[in-house]
């Protein structure tokens, strides 16, 4: 197999920008073009400003800073790119199915497919293609049955190498990877890719698997890793009827080095692109092979984040002396996680919307998040008209606008610049009695009680 000269990466979105990034940074004799048909996207990674790149991510500018131009490039040009690869990452989204069988469940691999139809129709010399995206296990196996019938004599070998890195810490994921994971049949397509990872991660790190392995791992990992949350959610109600604190019960387990002390943050629930869309994914796979008892069992890490989202709004509401109406609730955080303008499911969403339903006015401030992409992700989900959501909700820039005259404060985001606020200066400008419902366990609940606040956290 001949060296790989050239990479290409189809999807330029929260992995393929900064996963390929780094790759090139580290691989500074490969030439790698990410390419995307969403022309406002290359066109914001080719900004020459980089606080315009469309990811944000700490420590993203100075990757993309060092590569960009020298053996990193962002095009739309997706045929060129194509025809010019030795490698083609597929790193395109793979949402739930909003339509038709699987609805609500299975994953939309429309993408994927296309991506797949594109490289059978333009490839003339052979390629890797390596799945990075991540896709429901023996989705390879669709992928090779389209490349390997376009005639053209083109010799595919396909991968899998999905993508662990997590948002807000995912230039510090892929620059130190807990592992790579490559599955694959064929040895010398496995080990041009195991070449690339072995110029920054040690080679022990990077383990090889079957094709269905690798697959399947990546779905198991998001499974597990949202079971734990879900998990001391759960406790978490059961502390706060019976005196526990659940920051008290997370130390005490996780100092278990079975257990460990990671992913035990009791919250507001978990949010983000992957952990529900990956775990519907999974229940729908069992499903389709009838294993209903396994399918039930992770189903239920969903229903209980979903009861949690639930149970924090109604908190509000309940505490509110039952009615939110006309009342100005200021929300702290609109991301699903700290360091991340990434609003996917985020748990303020659900939220909001439950709140919005009693007519309370919400008022947003996330440090990174747009008033355009709240005002999205509401109407996304289609409750209300888009002319109620502009009247109940307003976007501010300035933290302190929004809690001014507030009744109460809803932490929906765990940003640390929210810890170090003037609270009594807040305190002086709300409601009284000024409540604060922390989904974040993020304030100091000392501090807040002298400055006179009521304070509610989960957990506790
Ligand atoms: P994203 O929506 O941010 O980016 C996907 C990009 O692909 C979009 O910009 C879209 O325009 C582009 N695209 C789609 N079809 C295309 C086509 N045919 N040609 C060219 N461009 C095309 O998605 P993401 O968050 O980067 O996720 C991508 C995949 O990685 C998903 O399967 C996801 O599950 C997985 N993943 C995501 C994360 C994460 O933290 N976001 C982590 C690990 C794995
Ligand atoms: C996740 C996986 O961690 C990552 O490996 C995978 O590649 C993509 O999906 P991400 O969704 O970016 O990453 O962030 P993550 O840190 O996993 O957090 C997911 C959600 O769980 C967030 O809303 C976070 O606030 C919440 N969470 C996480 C908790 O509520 N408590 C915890 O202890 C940990």
């Amino acid at each position: 197999m001949r060296a790989i000269k050239k990479i290409t990466c189809i999807g330029a979105g929260y992995v393929g920008g900064p996963t390929m990034s780094v790759v090139a940074q580290r691989c500074p004799e490969i030439e790698v073009t990410i390419v995307d048909m969403n022309t406002a996207r290359i066109a914001a990674w080719n900004d020459s400003d980089l606080a315009n790149l469309p990811v944000y991510e700490p420590g993203l500018d100075e990757v993309v800073a060092a590569a960009r131009g020298r053996n990193l490039f962002f095009s739309t040009d997706v045929d060129k790119a194509i025809e010019e690869a030795d490698m083609i990452f597929i790193s395109v989204n793979t949402p739930t199915k909003t339509y038709g069988k699987g609805k609500g469940q299975a994953a939309d691999l429309k993408f994927i497919e296309l991506c797949a139809r594109q490289i059978a129709a333009v490839a003339t010399s052979d390629k890797i293609v390596v799945e990075k995206s991540t896709l429901p296990v023996r989705t390879a196996e669709a992928l090779k049955s389209i490349l390997d019938n376009t005639g053209s004599g083109v010799n595919f070998h396909i991968l899998s190498n999905p993508e662990f890195l997590a948002e807000g810490t995912a230039v510090q994921d892929l620059q130190n990877p807990d592992r790579v994971l490559i599955g694959g049949e064929d040895a010398e397509a496995i080990q041009a890719l195991v070449d690339i990872y072995a110029h920054w991660v040690p080679r022990e790190k990077i383990i090889t698997t079957n094709l269905w392995s690798s697959e399947l791992s990546k779905l198991v990992a998001n499974a597990f890793l949202a079971q734990r949350v879900s998990s001391i959610n759960a406790i978490s109600e059961l502390c706060e009827v019976t005196g526990a604190d659940v920051n008290e019960v997370s130390r005490a387990i996780g100092m278990d080095s079975r257990i460990g002390p990671k992913f035990l943050k009791a919250s507001v629930g978990f949010g983000g692109s992957c952990f529900q869309k990956d775990i519907l994914n999974l229940v729908y796979i069992a499903r389709t092979y009838n294993l209903h008892a396994v399918a039930d069992y992770w189903e239920q890490v969903i229903l209980l984040n979903d009861h949690q989202k639930v149970r924090f709004a109604e908190n509000i509401i309940k505490t509110l002396y039952n009615t939110v109406n006309g009342k100005k609730i200021a929300f702290l955080g609109w991301a699903f996680k700290k360091d991340t303008n990434d609003t996917r499911e985020s748990a303020a969403i659900y939220v909001a919307d439950h709140l919005l339903d009693e007519e309370a006015e919400v008022i947003v401030y996330d440090p990174k998040v747009s008033a355009e992409q709240v005002y999205k992700d509401l109407d996304y989900l289609g409750t209300r008209s888009p002319e109620a959501n502009r009247r109940l909700v307003t976007v501010v820039e300035d933290p302190y606008e929004a809690v001014n005259d507030a009744h109460a404060i809803a932490v929906l985001t765990e940003w640390d610049e929210f810890k170090n606020y003037d609270w009594s200066k807040i305190k002086a400008g709300m409601k009284k009695p000024s409540f604060v419902f922390d989904g974040r366990k993020l304030l100091d609940r000392k501090q807040l009680e002298e400055l006179g606040f009521v304070y509610y956290a989960i957990g506790e």
